[in-house]
């Protein structure tokens, strides 16, 4: 089934001019960025997306990490997109993460993994429209 999902490209990446490699990679697996924008994060936007993790010893550290240089949020649109980008990502912790992943190739560690990516498709629709909005993604 056809999905859209949400990607961040962090800043440890943004500031090693990885962009277009990383881009490279999604869009070689398949992946359509239907939607793209490069923003600085405000400290209540980061809060405000990860949420989730608030309780979280390293919620401090991933708010500031986070706000620290520039990020760029995407929407890439293909079959199965949601577990896809899971797919193309790798693990979380870069030590973890297979071949050829977007993590082994390019995270530094589990604070600075070069990207994130929807867990689910509720959250994907959730984390889309804290960015875009429908006119935004030209699919
Ligand atoms: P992300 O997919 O953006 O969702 C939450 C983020 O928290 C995660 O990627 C990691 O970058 C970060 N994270 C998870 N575990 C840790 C940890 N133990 N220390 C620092 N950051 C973490």
């Amino acid at each position: 089934m056809t999905e859209r999902t949400f990607s961040i490209i962090k800043p440890d990446a943004t500031e090693r001019n990885l962009t277009g490699k990383i881009n490279a990679v999604i869009e070689d697996a398949g992946l359509r960025i239907v939607a793209q924008r490069r923003v600085r994060l405000s400290q209540a936007q980061a809060e405000k997306f990860y949420e989730i993790h608030k309780e979280r010893p390293f919620f401090g550290e991933l708010v500031s990490t986070m706000t620290s240089a520039p990020v760029v949020v995407q929407v890439l649109e293909g079959d199965n997109a949601v577990a896809r980008y899971r797919e193309v990502m790798g693990a979380t912790n870069p030590d973890n993460a297979a071949e050829g992943t977007i993590r082994k190739l390019f995270a530094k560690n589990v604070g600075e993994n070069s990207v994130h990516g929807s867990d689910s498709l509720d959250n994907a629709k959730i984390e889309i429209a804290q960015f875009f909005t429908d006119a935004d993604i030209v699919g």
